[in-house]
């Protein structure tokens, strides 16, 4: 199928955490864009969409029953649900990571060749490469229990859970996305925003501490929005974005830039302009 065939099709995309934040505007965006939505979460959009399929990532049975409800035909996946480091390790290591990763396995051969998956990541994974071993070779045991077994043999404490799986999400992505292009075609992103204004930002002062939180917002020019965050999203499920492949783009006001450098930036308007 030619681009211009491609584009006349009507594209069908599911989006997890589509009830809420980053999810829900990801899933209105689309929408507005002509795509046919397919809302996956614990509780039903309060919006029309397509189809809802009710799921719950802490659960590889809830996962099989979602999957399975699920046509062949799927042009992009985004994988926007997530947790704050609030609810625990446990909960974290499931939804944001090993859910996350099992349906999105369940789900490759439903997805088009030529499709897209985008996972939503966080800046708060930027210090992946500092344990780049450990994540590599979760990356490389398969299978939500047997990842489970490996989270067991190597846990995490309830502080450290949230930044360690969006870094674990960040390795994965990158890891997955060579064979995945290879083997099917699909492409494979993350997006990491920043501080956005959504129901768990008040969760991450909790879990990350205020001084974290703010650091992150001053450094950022302030807080974004879930409209500044799903256009990104919108744009990594595009054929515009056909050669970027296991990257991980920061949606985050300079956040991740200013700390690389550790400047420190006021965001104002440059003088004379
Ligand atoms: N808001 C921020 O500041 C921020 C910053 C960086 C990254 N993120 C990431 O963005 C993503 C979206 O978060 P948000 O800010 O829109 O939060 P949100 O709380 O508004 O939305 C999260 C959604 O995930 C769903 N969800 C939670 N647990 C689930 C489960 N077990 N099974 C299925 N669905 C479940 C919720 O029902 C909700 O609809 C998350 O992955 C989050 O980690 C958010």
């Amino acid at each position: 199928m030619n681009q211009t065939d491609a584009s006349k099709r009507r594209l069908t995309v599911i989006i997890t955490g589509a009830a809420s934040g980053i999810g829900a505007q990801t899933a209105q965006l689309l929408a507005a864009q002509g795509a046919s939505i397919i809302a996956l979460d614990r509780v039903a959009p309060d919006f029309p969409v397509q189809h809802f399929v009710p799921i719950d990532l802490m659960h590889a049975e809830s996962i099989d029953t979602a999957v399975a409800e699920i046509p062949a035909g799927i042009d992009a996946l985004c994988n926007v649900a997530g947790v704050p480091g609030t609810l625990g390790a446990d909960r974290v290591a499931k939804v944001n990571y090993l859910g996350l990763r099992y349906l999105t396995e369940n789900l490759v051969p439903k997805i088009t060749r030529n499709g897209a998956i985008v996972n939503v990541a966080s800046t708060a994974g930027q210090g992946w490469p500092q344990r780049l071993p450990q994540h590599l070779e979760l990356a490389r045991v398969n299978g939500f229990q047997q990842g489970l077994d490996w989270i067991e043999r190597n846990p995490v404490s309830d502080a450290l859970a949230y930044p360690y799986f969006k870094e674990a999400l960040i390795v994965w992505t990158m890891h997955r996305a060579a064979t995945l292009r290879s083997q099917t075609g699909i492409r494979m992103n993350c997006v990491s925003p920043g501080p956005t204004d959504t129901p768990i930002l008040n969760d991450f002062r909790v879990s990350l501490g205020h001084a974290s939180v703010d650091d992150a917002i001053r450094r950022a020019g302030g807080v974004g929005r879930p409209e500044d965050i799903a256009p990104v999203i919108a744009f990594l499920t595009a054929p515009a974005s056909a050669w970027i492949v296991g990257a991980n783009l920061m949606a985050d006001g300079g956040l991740v830039a200013s700390r690389l450098l550790d400047m420190e930036v006021a965001v104002q308007p440059a003088a004379g302009k």
